[in-house]
């Protein structure tokens, strides 16, 4: 079986070293773009050209090194090719602990003090309990889940959606268009971990905002176009919304001159609430390819149709 890495922007030799050592059967290489075709299999890749598989049309899966899919899915990939995804290769704890961090520091005042360190002021906040910030997940896949847990764990009253109904402990769950309003009545602060698809495009516009208990919070990892950007400046300028923690955007980077940058009641990252771990990454694509070698069902098999 010949395996390409075809990752442009990523060193390869520590990828290739590990594969290599724990498939040695396997010819893995670098996709190189002016070469012959290898007649490849598989790939790892990350936002590959349509250029690969013109080169390779012997391919057979790809192995997408993130979680999300949607930039792919707008590539035009041939329809015989599966694609697999990373699931949760450590990203749920990452984005669990950004979800804590960015609530913790609403609800124990820390952005206060971060502004009142500025001009050497020691003052304590009054604090508010945690029952005063309802949480509510969109999403409970492979890394909301964790989400959902980790902020039930600690001690915040939390609920979720998903697009099927299911069941978590501790976790008070809606799904589907019919249950989204109850879910978000309840929502306070409200937190995007869903995939991009022609469904959750726009999702997060003024009429779901406004239906969010008043001064909620918007914290966004899924991906930047399921937020409507006016939409959230406008409930914000209606005191509604009281502000967001983003780290994902309709365009990335951020244009320097996006109304965002200059509000002090946006929290901005640059797209890192959870990024892609080498070791972890390999061990699951390894398990993968162990599998496809054994005849065996993937794990993470994108649906096409469902859009992740
Ligand atoms: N910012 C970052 O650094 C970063 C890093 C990694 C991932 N991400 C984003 O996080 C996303 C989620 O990753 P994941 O691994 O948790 O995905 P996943 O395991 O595929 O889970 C997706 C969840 O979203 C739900 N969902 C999808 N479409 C829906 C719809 N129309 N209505 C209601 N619920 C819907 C699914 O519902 P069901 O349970 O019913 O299927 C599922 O619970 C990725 O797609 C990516 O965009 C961002």
């Amino acid at each position: 079986m010949r395996v390409l890495f075809a990752y442009p922007n990523e060193v390869a030799d520590p990828w290739l070293v590990a594969l290599r050592l724990a498939l040695p059967d396997i010819a893995f290489s670098v996709w190189n773009p002016s070469g012959p075709p290898v007649g490849a299999d598989a790939a790892l890749v990350w936002r590959p050209p349509k250029a690969l598989f013109e080169q390779e049309p012997t391919l057979k899966v790809i192995f997408n090194l993130g979680a999300g899919v949607d930039a792919l899915l707008a590539t035009d990939i041939p329809a015989a090719i599966r694609i697999v995804r990373l699931e949760d290769a450590g990203m749920a704890l990452q984005m669990a602990e950004y979800a804590a961090f960015a609530l913790a520091r609403l609800s124990r005042d820390f952005d206060f003090y971060e502004a009142n360190q500025k001009h050497a002021r020691w003052q304590p906040a009054r604090g508010t309990p945690r029952s005063a910030w309802p949480v509510g997940v969109l999403g409970l896949g492979a890394i909301g889940r964790q989400v959902a847990d980790t902020l039930a764990a600690l001690g915040y009253d939390v609920r979720g959606w998903s697009r099927t109904p299911r069941q978590l402990e501790g976790i008070d769950t809606f799904a589907g268009a019919a249950q989204w309003p109850d879910f978000l009545a309840r929502t306070r602060v409200l937190i995007n971990v869903l995939p991009l698809t022609d469904e959750t495009r726009d999702l997060i516009d003024h009429r779901c905002l406004s239906q969010l208990l008043p001064g909620a919070h918007v914290i966004n990892v899924g991906r930047g176009e399921t937020l409507v950007e006016e939409d959230l400046l406008s409930q914000m300028e209606s005191g509604h919304v009281a502000g967001a923690t983003l780290d994902v955007f309709r365009t990335e980077p951020l244009p320097a001159d996006h109304p965002f940058w200059r509000d002090r009641r946006i929290y901005i990252t640059p797209h890192v609430a959870a990024r892609t771990l080498r070791i972890e990454s390999i061990a699951q694509i390894v398990e993968n390819l162990k599998r496809l070698l054994r005849g065996e069902t993937l794990r993470g098999v994108v649906d096409r149709e469902r859009g992740y």
